[in-house]
């Protein structure tokens, strides 16, 4: 029994840890998920004997990625032990009281809920900028870092030291969250969870200039290391103000412990004035040499707390629950509330993940619910206030068969979700299928929402994504609230998307698994539909990022009679299923011979990106320097070992433009990469 409570906390704890870190979906809210972690730990600390070195209750998470160069952190990223309760604060003062024998001042400050970010400034210029990746190392990200305005790319003044890391949060204001979350709401894309993610999903951009446009900010709050300019705290935070950083302005230096409560009491409320998301407060000790003798544990400093504000909550009554059927027939249970007023907006549902979701809270119908709201746009169940149960509510069972079309519902092993297979002919995952089809970066069909899918389909126009090109004008002018012009746009843009390239068209299909990225790499290795058709599993596999769920998800495709006639129609339209020839002929040999190493970081696209691009026109990219090299395609922060020996070995550097030019004059494509293009479009047509 409880063998079995410890192996399932970890299994949930991985897959939460995974939403978080690599999908940024996270499912459940920051305190639940400590809750279950602590849950584990006690499990652990009272069983050793259940004891498993790959728990993650052992280790940090992690947002490394592999489209950037990872490097070491000088000092670790450390975390810092949270807490929820005022009495928790109380131990921590008790504790540094007992530990230190003598005075000591706290500093509070506001808790930013964004991505951690470290900077390294040397002779008063901004030099690197890792993530926190797993606290040892972290994602070099400084070109995204450079868009961000307030942090400074030379500091003021002269009293810096010679080189010195500052440490701080990235943040996206609430505005410009809600902003982006309506554009991509109007695009179709999916929705970022909270400003959290959105601001660590824009710092993973390939494009700086996509980072430049979210308009990110930055606090920075702490400054590791020994080489500083003063022996406390608060001082060298007031030093980096004045050298040009911005710091909060919240920021309290506190000498005892009714202090630091009204800290907590005054921000609790104010905060949610802040143009920024806030989580909590954060209180260390100020004095640099107290914190030196407090030390650390493994994971955090024995100097400081993070004192988390509990999310708001409200309680209502479960009404209904309603199922949801996506694109992929994926079924999503909706919880339908008695409107209840929380954190400044009326709520009336929320997320009911799935199945399991449901059976862990033993939700009943008419239950009383509470329900929170951290930061996240769409609120969650915690609890059910099982006290409140009156004991005559039904179970809520999920249904065996599909709300929409009727069809038996199917679990796929490892998966969670419930599934409707009527994938050709069940309304919802039909429409939705076409919403992506039409979706900007899918086959860019503007003038298509899904209002307007909605009405086509209701008509009877449109069954599949094939139907759209044989719409007439006068088809759609007859629908509701559309006029001539837009019906004639529509059929125009049908018509455009026709040279919509072999990769994005890929992508359009909604092959289960396969995301752009994917698809694009799917397209290189197999240059027309038939090619790709008809691959086997072995062949699929050898794809970058293509595993054996992908590939097969890839099989089942073709193995559809349905998609294999619609396919068939894409082609009688004339779209682009195929790479062209030209295409192909272009990029073939014009690097042939050449052994090419990459290195630093890149404007343009990812080092993956490049690669490719090597690859596919007939060269060879190798790891590691040496004679055999012809050069290096070298980017900002080229680590200095590797830029010696390209020295030592009269190697050529290479800069991204550069390389790009040059591929393009000998692939016969003339526009410099400054004349007006789009850098994305302009390396498609190196693809
Ligand atoms: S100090 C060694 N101060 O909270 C301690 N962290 O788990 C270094 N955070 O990773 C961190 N506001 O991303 C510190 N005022 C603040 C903070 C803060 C937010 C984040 C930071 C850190 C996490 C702690």
């Amino acid at each position: 029994m409880i063998q079995e409570r410890i192996e399932s906390l970890r299994r949930e704890l991985e897959e939460h840890n995974h939403r978080y870190y690599v999908l940024s979906q996270p499912l459940i809210s920051d305190f639940e998920f400590d809750r279950k972690m602590r849950e584990l730990q006690e499990l652990e600390a009272a069983y050793p004997e259940y004891d498993d070195p790959n728990s993650p209750s052992k280790r940090v998470g992690s947002d490394l990625t592999k489209n950037f160069p990872q490097e070491a952190h000088e000092y670790p990223m450390l975390s810092l032990a949270n807490t929820y309760s005022e009495e928790e604060v109380l131990d921590f003062y008790e504790r540094t009281k007992k530990a230190l024998g003598e005075n000591f001042e706290l500093v509070c400050e506001l808790k930013y809920d964004g991505a951690s970010i470290s900077l390294t400034y040397e002779k008063g210029l901004l030099l690197r900028a890792l993530t926190r990746g797993d606290g040892e190392k972290g994602d070099n990200v400084t070109a995204n870092i450079r868009t961000i305005r307030s942090i400074p790319l030379r500091l003021q003044g002269k009293d810096y030291p010679e080189r010195f890391e500052i440490r701080g949060e990235i943040l996206m204001p609430w505005d410009v969250f809600d902003k982006l979350n309506r554009e991509r709401e109007e695009q179709g894309e999916n929705l970022f969870a909270n400003p959290r993610n959105a601001a660590s999903g824009s710092l993973k951009q390939q494009d700086p200039a996509v980072t430049a446009s979210r308009k990110l900010d930055a606090y920075l709050y702490y400054l590791p290391g020994d080489k500083l300019t003063s022996g406390t705290h608060f001082e060298n935070l007031k030093a980096a103000q004045r050298w040009g950083f911005k710091t909060s302005d919240a920021t309290r230096l506190c000498s005892s412990l009714e202090e630091v409560n009204a800290f907590i009491a005054e921000w609790d409320e104010k905060r949610k004035n802040l143009p920024v998301a806030t989580d909590g407060i954060v209180i260390k000790v100020n004095s640099l040499a107290q914190q030196a003798r407090l030390g650390m544990t493994a994971k955090s400093p024995r100097w400081a707390i993070a004192y988390k504000f509990p999310a708001e909550r409200a309680s209502t009554r479960l009404l209904s629950v309603s199922y949801q059927v996506g694109r992929t027939g994926a079924i999503t249970p909706v919880a339908n509330l008695e409107p209840v007023s929380l954190s400044g907006s009326v709520v009336k549902r929320a997320t009911l993940h799935n199945a399991d979701f449901i059976q862990a809270l033993d939700l009943r119908m008419g239950d009383r619910v509470f329900i929170e709201k951290s930061g996240e746009i769409i609120p969650k169940i915690i609890e059910v206030d099982k006290k409140a149960r009156a004991g005559t509510g039904d179970k809520i069972a999920f249904p065996t068969h599909c709300p929409e079309c009727g069809a038996r519902l199917v679990r796929y092993e490892g998966e969670a979700a419930h599934y409707c297979p009527n994938e050709n002919t069940c309304p919802p995952q039909i429409k939705a299928k076409i919403e992506h089809f039409v979706s900007r970066r899918a086959m860019n069909i503007e003038g298509l929402g899904s209002e307007t899918i909605d009405n086509l389909y209701e008509e009877k126009l449109i069954r599949n994504a094939a139907d759209l090109y044989d719409l007439q004008v006068s088809d759609l002018e007859k629908l509701d609230r559309l006029g001539l012009k837009s019906a004639e746009n529509i059929v125009k843009a049908c018509g455009t998307s026709k040279s919509v390239p072999y990769e994005r068209f890929l992508f359009a299909l909604g092959i289960r698994f396969v995301g752009e990225s994917t698809a694009k790499k799917l397209a290189r290795a197999f240059p027309s539909i038939e090619a790709l058709e008809a691959a086997e599993l072995e062949s699929l596999v050898e794809v970058e990022d293509v595993g054996e769920r992908v590939a097969q998800s890839i099989i089942d495709y073709f193995s559809d009679a349905n998609n294999r006639l619609l396919l068939d129609r894409f082609k009688t339209y004339g779209l682009q299923m195929a790479r062209s020839a030209e295409q192909l002929q272009q990029q073939s040999r014009s690097l042939a011979g050449q052994t090419i190493v990459i290195s630093g970081t890149f404007e343009h696209h990812s080092r993956d990106e490049y690669k490719s691009l090597i690859e596919q026109h007939g060269g060879k990219n190798v790891g590691s320097i040496s004679s055999k090299v012809s050069f290096v395609l070298a980017g900002a922060n080229m680590g200095p070992e590797k830029r010696r020996k390209a020295k030592s070995l009269g190697i050529r550097l290479m800069e991204e433009e550069e390389f790009l030019t040059m591929l393009r004059e000998k692939s016969g494509t003339e526009k410099s990469p400054t004349q007006g293009k789009k850098p994305d479009a302009e390396l498609q047509s190196l693809f």
